[in-house]
C-alpha cells in the first residue's frame, strides 16, 4: 500500500487582518463538501482563532503536542486534534500565548510528517510574522497563499516580498486579493495593484462577498461556504474558492511553478 502524502498548504500575508483565517475556513468548508479529509492547523500561535471561529472547545493544543514530543510523551495525533465534522479536524493554537515562543521548529517538521500520513490536505493558518516557526511551515508547504487587501501598506509589503522571492527563485506561492474585507478602503485599481507588485493576482475574492453579518456565522461555528443559502447568493465568490481548492488538490502532482507576468 502506498504511503499517503497529504498536501501542506499555508496561508500567510505581509500584514495582519487581511482575511487569512476566514479564507482558510471557507476553503476547509469546500474541501469538506467534497468529502476530503482535511486538517486545519492553527499556526497563528499568538492569536489563533480557528477553534473560536468554529466554536470548538478544546483542552489540548499545539503546544502540548510539541511539548509531549520533546519529552517523549507523544502518543498519536488523534490525542491532540479536535473534529469539527466528519471531514475537518483542527489542531488548535496554544491556549496560552506565553507557550507560543517555547515551540521548537524541529518538532513542527515531525508533526507535519505525521499529518501528511493521515490527511489529504493540511491547511495551515499562519500570521504575517516571519519567525522561525512560520518559516518552517512555509518551507514544508506544497503551496503558499498570500492573502492581501487593497491597502497601500499591504501592496507595498507584497511588492517587497515578491522581489525577495524572485531573488530566491521561490515560485510556489499564489496571491489572493481579498476585496471583500475592506470594501470601503479600496485605493488602487486591480491593474494598478498588479503593476505595483509586478506580479499576477492569482485570485480575487470579489467585493460582493463582503458579509456584514459574518460574525453570525463564525461565532456560531458555521463555515460560510458550507451554508447552502450563502452558496446560492455568492456564486462568484464560491467559484473562486472552488478553483483554489482545485489548485490545492493538483499541487504536488505537477510542477506548481508560478508563471509570472514579468
Ligand atoms: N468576507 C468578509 N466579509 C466581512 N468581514 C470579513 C470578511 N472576511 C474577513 N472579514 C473580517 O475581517 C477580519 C479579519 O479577518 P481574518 O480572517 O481574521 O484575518 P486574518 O486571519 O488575516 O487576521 C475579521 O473580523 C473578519 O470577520
Ligand atoms: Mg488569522
Amino acid at each position: 500500500m502506498a504511503i499517503k502524502r497529504g498536501k501542506v498548504i499555508s496561508f500567510t500575508s505581509v500584514k495582519g487582518g487581511t482575511g487569512k483565517t476566514t479564507t482558510v475556513l471557507n476553503l476547509a468548508g469546500i474541501l469538506s463538501n467534497r468529502k476530503i479529509k482535511t486538517l486545519v492547523i492553527d499556526g497563528d500561535f499568538y492569536n489563533g482563532g480557528i477553534a473560536v471561529s468554529l466554536d470548538v472547545a478544546f483542552d489540548k493544543d499545539l503546544y502540548l503536542l510539541i511539548n509531549d514530543m520533546a519529552t517523549s510523551h507523544f502518543d498519536n495525533l488523534e490525542t491532540y486534534i479536535k473534529p469539527y465534522n466528519d471531514y475537518i479536524d483542527i489542531l488548535p493554537a496554544p491556549k496560552d500565548p506565553r507557550d507560543a515562543n517555547k515551540i521548537e521548529s524541529k518538532y513542527l517538521h515531525v508533526l507535519i510528517a505525521k499529518a501528511r500520513m493521515k490527511y489529504d490536505v493540511i491547511l495551515v493558518d499562519l500570521n504575517h510574522i516571519m519567525d522561525s516557526n512560520n518559516l518552517t511551515f512555509l518551507d514544508e508547504s506544497d503551496l503558499v497563499y498570500y492573502v492581501m487587501t487593497n491597502d497601500l501598506n499591504d501592496i507595498k509589503g507584497m511588492k517587497t516580498m515578491i522581489s525577495i522571492y524572485s531573488d530566491m527563485d521561490f515560485t510556489n506561492y499564489r496571491i489572493i486579493l481579498n476585496d471583500a474585507k475592506d470594501k470601503l478602503k479600496q485605493t488602487l485599481s486591480r491593474v494598478d495593484v498588479k503593476n505595483v507588485i509586478k506580479d499576477d493576482l492569482d485570485y480575487v475574492i470579489p467585493e460582493s462577498f463582503y458579509l456584514s453579518d459574518i460574525n453570525n456565522y463564525t461565532l456560531k461555528g458555521n463555515i460560510v461556504t458550507a451554508n447552502k443559502g450563502i452558496r446560492r447568493k455568492h456564486k462568484k465568490a464560491i467559484a473562486v474558492f472552488e478553483s483554489i481548492v482545485d489548485e490545492i488538490l493538483d499541487s504536488g502532482d505537477k510542477d506548481v511553478k508560478k508563471e509570472t507576468s514579468k
